[in-house]
């Protein structure tokens, strides 16, 4: 069997991609101690690079100084960041063809370091840090939606692609369109499209400030799995604002730290047992597709086997592919694919990678103790 599709070129907004598989957002906890890029950073994304993914794209990038998901995360929330970033984006542009997208974010409400206040649309408790975030003013959501604009400007400068807007995982934008923690009764909350606004007022931001040549995508939220929180039902509701919008693709996520009380095996990342566990936000990318027009899918979540990815993007639900810990595992794996060698990764998601994430920089703990 020919990966075909899985190879073949396809576009997100004017901007081709070389193959369908994408690097999707992967902190990294290796800036320096303010945010700025490292040599062990831009080496990790070189790797990526050469390893043959078509679009990589960064993780999570802080919008607000106040804002990370942890130790060492890449800030992006003011213009001394470009140089640094730009010499990122160069060396995986040395690479033909291959593209880099930004991901930035505010963690909101999940927010781990004790030093920062959590914040949120609303003081709804977070049983998991055990904090109640401060409820931002109407003001301060204006100024919010400036910090992703102006990191979005920051990401164009510095030469990458394309933005994503980081609004899954119970982070701060996943929490305005979630009933579950935003209960507001200002023109930010309430109904669907209220709570959608703030994405809404992000991109159309993006656009007046860099115009429409740089793609804006975006990691949606498409389920908060806890009680009273973001359904899938939902979901392609605000899925089909975004498309509306002129969001360039979207990339269905789920889960918020929350959700992990119930569950040792909560999204996004979900350990993967047998095959049966594999691509396990499929059924949600579908329910959103019909929704979306030609708006570009992006499916993420347990894509470990070559010859099915095959067959799914030939089925034409979703565009893309997107891994995190295979390419953390193996950063050569689109390579190895390409050259025929279609056995699954190597990853066995034993999730070391993301419990040590912010302790220690990121890397693979199986790969690591294999080759002792
Ligand atoms: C170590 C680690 C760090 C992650 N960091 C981010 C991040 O910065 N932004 C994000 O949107 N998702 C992040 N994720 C979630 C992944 O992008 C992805 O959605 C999830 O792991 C499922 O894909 P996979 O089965 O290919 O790993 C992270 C996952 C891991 C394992």
């Amino acid at each position: 069997m020919e990966l075909k599709t899985l190879f073949s070129p396809e576009k997100i907004g004017s901007i081709s991609i070389k193959n369908r598989i994408v690097r999707s957002a992967t902190y990294e906890s290796m800036a320096d101690e303010r945010g700025y890029v490292t040599d062990k950073l831009i080496k990790l994304y070189d790797g990526l690079a050469r390893g043959g993914t078509g679009l990589i794209i960064t993780g999570f990038s802080a919008v607000d100084e106040e804002g990370p998901v942890g130790p060492k995360t890449v800030g992006l929330y003011d213009d001394s960041f470009i140089s640094g970033q730009k010499k990122l984006v160069d060396a995986v542009h040395d690479y033909p063809d291959v593209r880099i997208s930004a991901q930035i974010a505010h963690c909101g409400r999940q927010i781990l370091l004790p030093k920062f206040q959590p914040i949120a649309p609303s003081p709804i408790a977070d049983k998991f840090i055990n904090r109640i975030p401060r409820e931002l003013s109407t003001d301060e959501i204006q100024g919010s939606i400036k910090s992703f604009v102006d990191a979005s400007r920051r990401a164009y400068e510095g030469g990458y692609d394309m933005v994503q807007i980081h609004a899954a995982h119970g982070y701060l934008l996943s929490s305005f369109i979630s009933p579950y923690s935003n209960k507001r009764s200002d023109e930010f909350g309430g109904d669907t499209q209220k709570r959608t606004k703030i994405l809404v007022d992000i991109y159309n931001g993006i656009r007046d400030e860099i115009g429409k040549d740089f793609p804006v995508i975006i990691k949606m939220q498409s389920r908060d799995d806890v009680a009273s929180g973001l359904s899938i039902e939902e979901a392609t509701d605000i899925a089909k604002i975004l498309a509306d919008t002129g969001y360039d693709a979207i990339e269905p996520s789920g889960g918020i730290y929350e959700a992990r009380l119930k569950t040792k095996n909560a999204l996004p990342s979900k350990i993967i047992k047998s095959r049966e566990d594999e691509t396990y936000l499929l059924p949600n990318a579908g329910e959103l597709k019909p929704k979306i027009g030609n708006c570009p899918l992006i499916l993420v979540g347990g894509i470990r086997d070559p010859l099915s990815a095959e067959k799914i993007l030939e089925g034409g639900i979703v565009d893309f592919v997107s891994m995190s810990r295979p390419l953390i595992c193996e950063p050569e794996l689109p390579t190895r694919w390409r050259n025929g060698d279609f056995s699954p990764v190597a990853c066995i998601s034993c999730n070391r990678c993301l419990f040590n994430i912010g302790i220690k920089p990121l890397k693979c703990y199986s790969r690591a103790s294999k080759s002792q």
